[in-house]
């Protein structure tokens, strides 16, 4: 007899993940139907005609095959070639082996010092965890601390659905507090209070919040104030912290910059508040999604819950190495003078600016259409405009109805949620700059003509 439907757990059935829902389901039977479709649902840098950086591809190339190492002098520059043999070195075995659970000690260390320059902080290799990309370490903070169904997890609406299905999945509470939609999606402190006690009245034992910055899919970039609202707010209730920090390199406001969690922990003299900091090789100027690397960065870890981390880090034995080593490239690019630098800046610049560019065309070009408003786009790879819809209309129908009639691809705000009675839909920043101007086009055209 088959497995049946029945038997699975209603956490399973119930995890929603919108960003690869319906719509996009839709769009895939669309494009094998022959109509062009242009993909703006998802942060996948790579699928919309981004270029990997080349000192990534040459470092990967000689990792995955050392043989060439000894033919790469004219063909490699220097450092990509002393660098891969380093790593080599450095992982003892190879590309082929596991490596420790928390993955190869010289990767932990490059991590280590680039927070470490980052922030002007100290930071520990032991405290930093290799994954398979972020997602995973957000996973393993979230298992860590759902310890019984009637813990809750603060997470921001709108929100990356990362987090409403793992907590789902995990059989915790999900506790929402609403963004500032009116004030650039700041957090406020008046709506994180809210939320922590209407939660607590219902009995939620509220363990920890979730912060998103710069945010997805809201674009926003927090200041060193609000973070510092977040970490009192967090230390008056006995919470812990998880700051997804995968696009820290996305920030594009002249005058704004990122700043970490970490850093304003440190600098608050904060010992008492746990954090879980987490990056990414899939964002950012690498946009290397594929090779799923990333890290988690913990704080203020009692060593008894360390231990049940690096426990059940190693049930999976380790994350992949080929993420490992593109994490030691995200964290160790090429530094001036170096033989590969000046085409790594060349692209890192080139891939920056577009991105830049882009987030201008698509704000400004949205808040043309008449029933239409948009937050500037400060960092990540999104915007999430906000849609005056028709009488009875949803944005799943609104979604929908645009993919079918322009081809356009963006996911419905309740996928990340939104306060109730209003209607947003998340587009990425992400199709190259030609194909931007016709999205903000088509959409607009098809705005005007929505019944
Ligand atoms: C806010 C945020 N966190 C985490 C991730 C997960 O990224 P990855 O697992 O590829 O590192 C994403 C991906 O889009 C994201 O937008």
């Amino acid at each position: 007899m088959t497995i049946k439907l029945e038997q699975l757990g209603k956490a399973v059935i119930d995890t929603q993940y919108a960003v690869r829902g319906p719509i996009v389901a839709r769009a895939a039977e669309l494009e094998r139907a022959g109509k062009s479709i242009i993909y703006c649902n998802i942060g996948n840098p790579q699928a919309l005609e981004q270029k990997p950086l080349t000192y990534i591809r040459q470092t990967l190339a000689l990792l995955q095959y050392p043989e060439l190492i000894q033919s790469a002098a004219g063909l490699f520059p220097a450092d990509v070639v002393e660098t891969a043999k380093a790593l080599l070195a450095g992982s003892r075995h190879g590309m082929g082996a596991y490596s420790e659970s928390k993955g190869v000690r010289i990767v932990r260390e490059a991590v280590a010092r680039f927070i470490s320059e980052r922030d002007g902080i100290e930071a520990d290799p032991e405290a930093i965890y290799l994954t398979d990309g972020a997602s995973k370490g957000v996973q393993a903070a979230l298992r860590i601390l759902i310890g019984a169904p009637n813990d809750g997890i603060m997470i921001p609406i709108p929100q990356y659905p990362l987090y409403s299905a793992t907590i789902t999945l995990f059989e915790g509470k999900q506790v929402n507090f609403y963004m500032d939609e009116g004030n650039d999606w700041r957090l406020s402190q008046t709506m994180l209070e809210s939320s922590y006690k209407e939660a607590t009245a219902q009995g939620v034992n509220v363990r920890a919040i979730c912060v998103i910055n710069p945010g997805n899919p809201t674009g926003s970039v927090m200041d060193w104030e609000n973070i510092a609202m977040v970490i009192r707010f967090a230390k008056a209730h006995n919470l812990a912290i998880l700051a997804d920090e995968v696009y820290q390199e996305n920030v594009y406001l002249a005058g704004d910059r990122f700043v970490s969690f970490a850093k304003v922990l440190t600098e608050l003299g904060e010992k008492d508040v746990s954090l879980f900091s987490f990056h990414s090789c899939s964002k950012g100027y690498l946009g290397e999604c594929g090779q799923r690397g990333g890290y988690m960065e913990i704080r203020n870890i009692p060593a008894d819950v360390v231990a049940q981390i690096l426990k059940l880090q190693s049930v999976s034995l380790c994350s992949n190495l080929t993420g490992q080593m593109t994490t030691y490239c995200l964290v160790n690019p090429p530094k001036p003078g170096q033989p590969s630098y000046k085409l790594f800046a060349e692209e890192r610049d080139g891939i920056l600016s577009e991105l830049k560019q882009r987030a201008v065309i698509l704000a400004e070009g949205l808040n043309k259409i008449p029933g239409v408003q948009c937050n500037k786009v400060a960092g990540a790879m999104y915007c999430f405009p906000r849609v005056t819809l028709p009488a009875g209309r949803t944005d799943a129908e609104y979604c929908m109805a645009l993919l079918e009639e322009t081809g356009i691809c963006v996911v419905p705000g309740s996928g990340f949620g939104q306060v109730p009675g209003t209607a947003h839909f998340r587009t990425t920043i992400l199709p190259p700059t030609y194909k931007m101007k016709q999205v903000v086009e088509k959409l607009a055209a098809f705005h005007v003509a929505y019944k």
